[in-house]
């Protein structure tokens, strides 16, 4: 099979969907493996890292050309003229917050496999999670940051120390959604010495992190009332909640941003929407904004900060699923239960049921 690696051309991404040795191992196995000049630079590839038989380093169109395209983020609007009928993309996609682009993949008739629908019969998302992981790492460490005074932004940030030092409280940190990310988020602020309390709809999250973290404190069940007192005094907060294919769900509005005025809010689940009716995109080149006496960052690809240790993170985990999509044929491979709860769009049918209910468009079970 013909697989195309784009350069990434979102606002500072600098991830890349193949690492060399993964562009080897499916050359190794007779594909033809098509990487665009310049795609692994922001991870630190240099395309002579890339250079292996089987492997071409060829221009944007000689790429989009191929028969499975995977990349890292959607497609931007500059790239959807390369779309076309029984392409396969594979990629992170979140078009329940993205109706143009699910639009577009429509009309063009893509396969769209989206790598955050992807999920085993236990119910994990292997292909969201190593990104929630770092996506939540990094919400604490930007949060953490701009906390400050000197923060960067034209917003001083409360001046409060995440850990505060001796006699002097710690910043109070709240997340919604303890799983992979939420999880994630916890362990980083606690380990820069926060006060942290994550709130989640699911009892079987919240007893787990109790006992990862030997805190009762930490967890709380998010009753639909009584929750949102848990914002008083809070330094800042984490958007982690997800419903799989679904727009985030959105639980908070300005007026329960009042209570942390001051305060920061990191919103990771706006890729899928955001959970606050105040959550906004952001991009790298223009960060935050302040909303509700609350400083925001709603940025889709926390993860681009750290190119080098996301991009092996990420192909760890896509390489065995490009690699079976590659050997197999794509219509075959999306066979499998995992790959196949990942298609989102298949020849101009949406066929992921969540996806069709955030879309408010019909759903048509897959018969590929
Ligand atoms: N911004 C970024 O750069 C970035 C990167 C990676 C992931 N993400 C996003 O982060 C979000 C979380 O992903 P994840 O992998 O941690 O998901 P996950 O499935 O591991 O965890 C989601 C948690 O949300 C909880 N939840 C669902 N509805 C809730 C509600 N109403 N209130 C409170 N909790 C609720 C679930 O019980 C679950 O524990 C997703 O939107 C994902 O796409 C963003």
């Amino acid at each position: 099979m013909i697989i195309g690696v784009p350069k990434e051309i979102k606002n500072r991404e600098r991830r890349v969907a193949l690492t060399p040795e993964g562009a080897a191992q499916l050359a190794a196995a007779g594909h033809e493996v098509r990487i665009e000049q310049g795609a692994g630079e922001g991870s630190d590839y240099r395309d002579a890292d890339y250079n292996k038989d089987g492997v071409r380093i060829l221009t944007k169109a000689e790429v989009w050309a191929a028969q499975l395209i995977i990349k890292v983020k959607e497609p931007q609007l500059e790239e959807f003229h390369f779309l076309r009928p029984e392409m396969c993309l594979f990629t992170y996609l979140h078009l329940a917050a993205a109706s143009e682009l699910a639009q577009t993949l429509l009309a063009k008739k893509v396969r769209a496999i989206a790598y955050e629908t992807v999920q085993t019969d236990a119910g994990t998302l292997p292909l969201l999670a190593p990104m929630s992981r770092i996506a939540g790492r990094v919400a604490v460490q930007t949060g953490a940051r701009l906390l400050q005074s000197e923060n960067g932004t034209p917003f001083p940030g409360k001046g409060v120390l995440m850990g505060g030092v001796d006699g002097v409280p710690p910043a109070r940190v709240v997340i919604i959604g303890g799983g992979n990310a939420g999880k994630s988020a916890a362990s980083m602020a606690k380990g820069m010495g926060a006060e942290v309390l994550v709130l989640d709809v699911n009892p079987a999250c919240v007893i787990g992190l109790q006992q990862i973290f030997g805190e009762k404190n930490i967890a709380r069940l998010l009753d639909t009332k009584h929750w949102p007192s848990a914002l008083n005094g809070c330094d800042l907060l984490i958007g982690a909640a997800l419903i799989p294919g679904e727009h985030a769900p959105q639980l908070l509005e300005a007026k329960d941003m009042q209570r942390m005025a001051g305060g920061v809010f990191i919103d990771i689940a706006i890729d899928q929407g955001g959970i606050s009716t105040t959550s906004r995109t952001t991009t790298y080149a223009d960060p935050v904004y302040l909303e509700a006496d609350v400083l925001h960052c709603c940025l889709p690809n926390l993860p681009a900060a750290v190119p080098v240790s996301a991009t092996l993170a990420l192909t760890h985990a896509t390489l065995p699923y490009v690699q079976k999509l590659a050997d197999m044929g794509v219509e075959t491979a999306v066979a499998d239960a995992s790959l196949a709860r990942g298609v989102n769009i298949w020849d101009g049918r949406v066929v992921h049921r969540g996806l069709a209910h955030a879309l408010g468009i019909p759903f048509r079970a897959c018969s590929h």
